[in-house]
């Protein structure tokens, strides 16, 4: 007889994970099964997000970053530092460890939560009366479980480029550049997006010499024009990035240790580069290989995602489908969000997630985050607005740490005042954005903002600030 459970989550990234814990905490028979392995050949949970997304990202980010301040900013502290040296096998085996440790805490919270963690991968293979069959092949032993409910959160893979085979030797994918061995003397990314700029950022500051090539015609087209435009400027002028956009890529060719690429640049010139690397970050697309058997019947939409309507429901019954796989952004926070408002609604709760703030951040130095509309969206749009900026050059704790570019911008309604959208460039900006984000969901106007009493000296100081300069009364600008 299959095993049953009243829940089964495909995928056990930050959207399924979360979705197993929450359902087997309001009291549903769950599962989670999930096929990921790490290097070792081993099960590693938390999806792209732990294993080779967020996480490791971060981690070099930081180590990237120290090795920057050592270099370039300590000195202005009065410290100097003299046969500082750094190495990349110790960065990679930290980042391994932050990995290990969070990937193991899953495990640690599906056992203290009774949630089945089951290990191969999972495809609907048919309904039995009211409950689904799921075939879970482990390496070709398989087995079938029966569920009552089943959350598909498979989540996304990257987005390959045709005819450039990813070998995460010298083209890369995410994973690989996560996990470069030496510094490239040549790096090439092709995309500017999120992780172009991230992972480009962390090679960069260890010296290696990165080419960012954009097919886009601007720069960071989805974020808030000022901020892209003050992002651009330091990328290029402070970190050293080349960044190219309006760029199109017309050949590329991998050999044993170089690629070669052939683009057109925007002014119609033809360049020929080779790069000892190349990273391939061009977007990422949802992850339903294998997933379930035709007669299913998987609904999927043009793009590939699963469908489902905003409550995560596709339209076959008890399936649900959260995270990556389904329409929306891609983010960690989102599919979390995601998993534990279908849980909720599958034990009869009434949830509600609002996907007008759900925060984006690239964690460049310096930090980037928004929430809401771009003020080029607002004007698009056909909606009045008053605008407040603040700069992180006059606030003295960014002055005390010594990170004062960037600022801080508020857009409210010109009649309601309420905030419409903030966008941050500076200092811990991922943190920052967090009060814009609770502002907004409790539909809070700038003058609210611009009257809570904020620490001082902080950060958050240039977010007020931004409040005040709303309504033109900023007491430091
Ligand atoms: P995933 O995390 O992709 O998890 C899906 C899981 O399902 C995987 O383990 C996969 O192996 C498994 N699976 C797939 N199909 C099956 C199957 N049929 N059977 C069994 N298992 C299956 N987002 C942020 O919010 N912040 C960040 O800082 C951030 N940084 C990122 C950095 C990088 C380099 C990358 C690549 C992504 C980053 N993201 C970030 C995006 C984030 O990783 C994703 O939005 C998030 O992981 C999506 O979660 P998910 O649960 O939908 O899917
Ligand atoms: P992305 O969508 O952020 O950026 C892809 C870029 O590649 C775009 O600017 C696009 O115009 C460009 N592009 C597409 N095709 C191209 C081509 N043929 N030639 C040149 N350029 C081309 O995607 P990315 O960076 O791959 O990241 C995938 C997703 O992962 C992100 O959208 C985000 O959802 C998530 N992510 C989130 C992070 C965070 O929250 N900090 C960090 C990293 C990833």
């Amino acid at each position: 007889m299959a095993q049953q459970f009243d829940v089964l989550v495909i995928g056990g990234g930050p959207g399924g994970y979360v979705a197993a814990i929450r359902a087997a905490q309001l009291g549903f028979k769950t599962a989670c099964v999930d096929e990921f392995k790490n290097a070792e050949g081993k099960q590693s949970l938390g999806g792209t997000c732990l294993n080779v997304g967020c996480i490791p990202s971060k981690a070099l980010l930081e180590s990237s970053e120290n090795w920057e301040r050592v270099n370039h900013k300590f000195a202005a502290h009065g410290i100097t530092v003299s046969g500082a040296k750094f190495d990349v096998s110790k960065m990679l085996e930290r980042k391994e460890g932050i990995v290990a440790k969070l990937t193991g805490g899953i495990g640690f919270l599906f056992k203290k939560n009774k949630v089945t963690s089951l290990f191969g991968h999972g495809k609907l293979l048919s309904r039995n009366g009211d409950k689904w069959q799921v075939e879970v092949d482990e390496s070709g032993k398989t087995e079938v479980v029966e569920a009552t409910h089943v959350i598909i959160a498979t989540g996304s893979v990257p987005r390959q480029l045709p005819g450039l085979p990813v070998d995460n030797k010298v083209v890369l994918d995410n994973v690989g550049a996560l996990a470069i061995p030496d510094v490239p003397k040549k790096l090439g990314v092709i995309g500017a997006g999120v992780i172009g700029l991230e992972m480009g950022s962390v090679w960069k500051r260890l010296g290696a010499d990165v080419t960012i090539l954009e097919a886009a015609p601007g720069f960071l087209l989805a974020a808030d024009e000022a901020v892209a435009k003050e992002a651009q400027k330091i990328f290029i002028k402070e970190l050293g990035l080349k960044i190219n956009t309006g760029v199109k890529i017309n050949s590329t060719k991998a050999a044993a240790k170089s690629v070669k690429v052939e683009y057109t640049d925007n002014e119609g010139k033809d360049h020929t580069e080779t790069f000892d690397k190349l990273i391939v970050s061009i977007g990422r697309v949802p992850n339903t290989w294998n997933l379930a058997e035709q007669a299913v019947g998987l609904p999927l939409d043009a793009r590939g995602f699963i469908e489902v309507d905003d409550e995560c429901r596709t339209k076959l019954p008890n399936l649900w489908a959260v995270g990556d796989v389904v329409r929306g952004p891609m983010l960690a926070h989102k599919a979390s969000e995601e998993g534990v408002a279908v849980a909720e609604r599958i034990a009869g709760q009434h949830p509600h997630i609002d996907f007008n703030t759900v925060p984006w951040v690239i964690y460049t130095s310096p930090e980037m985050a928004w929430v809401g509309k771009t003020e080029q969206q607002l004007k698009a749009e056909g909606v009045e607005y008053r605008k407040g900026q603040f700069p992180f050059g006059p606030n003295g704790r960014a002055l005390g740490l010594g990170e004062t570019a960037g600022f801080v911008k508020m857009l409210a309604d010109a009649k309601t005042d309420r905030i419409l959208g903030v966008h941050i460039i500076g200092p811990f900006a991922s943190e920052l954005i967090t009060e814009a984000v609770v502002a907004m969901e409790f539909n809070a106007s700038s003058e609210d903002l611009a009257r809570i009493v904020h620490a001082h000296p902080s950060l958050s100081e240039a977010v007020h600030e931004a409040a005040l300069g709303v309504d033109k009364r900023g007491l430091h600008s």
